[in-house]
């Protein structure tokens, strides 16, 4: 589609109290800004991200994530404000989106409605009970006259409840006309975006309110509106993968990352949380357990296991208080207490309670590789790096220091030794 974006991400982010840039804080995983981008990464091939503050960390992140971005760096210091973050900037095609940068439930279908109409500008308004916070949209007759930044407004004008959405799709001409014209006589000695109604209308030309809804247009300033925001995505993930046939119980208190995929027959419980780019495929998931950025397929996990980064746990049993990471566990059961790390465990593996693959000695980490069919004794050590064969028995409370041979016993105690009548010699018979 010949349209042009501009997403808008240079601003301070003050209210945000926080040394990491604003667009950078994260809803469900990902960024807010990459929310924004995947809006309308479909519809565009001319995205222009405008940048400032942190500009260099910002657009390092964007890089990895896609491939087609333009950046465009915003005198912040002489231009502040949304409509000195435009200045400079030469739309390739003649109708031309913008939208902030902080506003990370957008959706597709939001973005059609407010691009489908004719006008000279399209501006997205939303009719909020509490409007705090938000440019006031003044409407007379049916029709805009003028946006007033709640900074600016008189007392009446306070109460209006329609209210700016933060997004606008308009002519390049108009951007190209309005933008220069755009002065900083305001409250807070900014170029305002928002301005450019004013001017538009003054000019007759065609503005038309495109009435949308505060779950898709929520901006995000604090970090208690980011907390508002997850919540509102939460709902959405988790509802279209519950319609998908992911059984979850009690919802409220599961969370999942966007990027997470899910497959088959999957039941998550109570308090579970998935995380980064994890797959699940036909398994249950128990009470408050976390799995991050790693597969599970045909397995059982907790409850209270942890899973960590690039884990793949097949055909396996995972019980309580077990954490995996950085390990491959194909039918293998490891029901209690355990430290996995590291490791690539085979088939037919018992792993007993309180076993820890000891992985780092201090300066580097180490593989622990065991095989099939390996029962290892509870509360046993496997100081890594070791290769423990297919077949091989760890006795209880063994100390694993080599490579153990296929079909060998290994065994490491200090021999029992039993005091007859000692806790009376003791104590005494009291
Ligand atoms: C803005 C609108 C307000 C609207 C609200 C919707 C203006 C003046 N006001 O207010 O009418 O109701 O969004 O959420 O536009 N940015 C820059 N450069 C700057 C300043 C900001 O790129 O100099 C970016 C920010 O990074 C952010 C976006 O523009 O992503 C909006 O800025 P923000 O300061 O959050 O504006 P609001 O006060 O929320
Ligand atoms: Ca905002």
């Amino acid at each position: 589609m010949n349209i042009s974006v501009i997403v808008l991400g240079a601003g301070k982010g003050t209210r945000m109290k926080s040394n990491n840039p604003k667009v950078l804080h994260k809803i469900s995983g990902k960024s807010m800004i990459s929310h924004v981008i995947d809006s309308v990464k479909d519809i565009s091939d001319d995205i222009v991200v405008v940048l400032s503050h942190q500009a260099k960390r910002i657009e390092d992140e964007l890089n990895r994530e896609y491939n087609n971005l333009k950046f465009h760096i915003q005198d912040l210091e002489n231009f502040p404000g949304t409509a000195g973050a435009l200045r400079g900037i030469s739309p390739r095609y003649e109708k031309v989106l913008i939208l902030n940068g902080d506003m990370p439930l957008i959706t597709k279908e939001s973005i059609g409605k407010l691009i489908e109409k004719d006008g000279d500008i399209n501006l997205s308004v939303l009719e909020l009970e509490n409007p705090k916070g938000y440019g006031r949209v003044v409407i007379e007759n049916g029709e805009i006259r003028e946006i007033v930044e709640e900074k600016d407004c008189s007392p009446t004008q306070r109460d209006i409840k329609s209210v700016n959405g933060g997004v606008y799709c308009l002519k390049r001409e108009v951007l190209e006309e309005y933008i220069p014209r755009i002065d900083n006589s305001n409250a807070q000695k900014e170029y305002y975006l928002t301005d450019i109604i004013k001017l538009a209308v003054d000019d007759s030309r065609v503005v038309n309110p495109i009435f949308v809804d505060e779950s898709e247009f929520k901006g995000v300033n604090s970090k208690y509106d980011l907390a508002v925001a997850e919540e509102i995505m939460q709902k959405r993930i988790k509802r279209e993968l519950m319609e998908s046939g992911v059984t979850m119980r009690l919802p409220d208190t599961i969370f999942i990352d966007i990027n997470s995929q899910f497959e088959g027959e999957v039941t998550l419980e109570s308090g579970v949380s998935i995380l980064g780019d994890s797959k699940i495929v036909n398994s249950h998931i128990k009470s408050n357990s976390i799995v991050e950025s790693s597969i599970v397929k045909d397995s059982e996990v907790g409850p209270m296991a942890r899973v960590r980064p690039e884990s793949n746990i097949i055909d396996s049993k995972i019980g309580n208080f077990v954490e995996v990471k950085k390990s491959t566990l194909n039918g293998v059961k490891a029901g209690h207490l355990s430290y996995l790390g590291d490791s690539t465990i085979d088939e037919g593996t018992n792993i007993g309670a309180g076993v820890i693959t000891c992985n780092y000695d201090g300066k580097a980490k180490h593989k622990t590789i065991i095989g099939k069919n390996v029962f290892v004794g509870s509360d046993s050590q496997l100081v890594a790096p070791i290769i423990i064969e297919d077949s091989v028995m760890v006795g209880a409370g063994t100390t694993v220091t080599k490579n153990i041979k296929e079909g060998s016993l290994a065994i490491s105690r200090v021999k029992l030794k039993v005091v007859k009548d000692f806790f009376y010699k003791f104590f005494g018979r009291g």
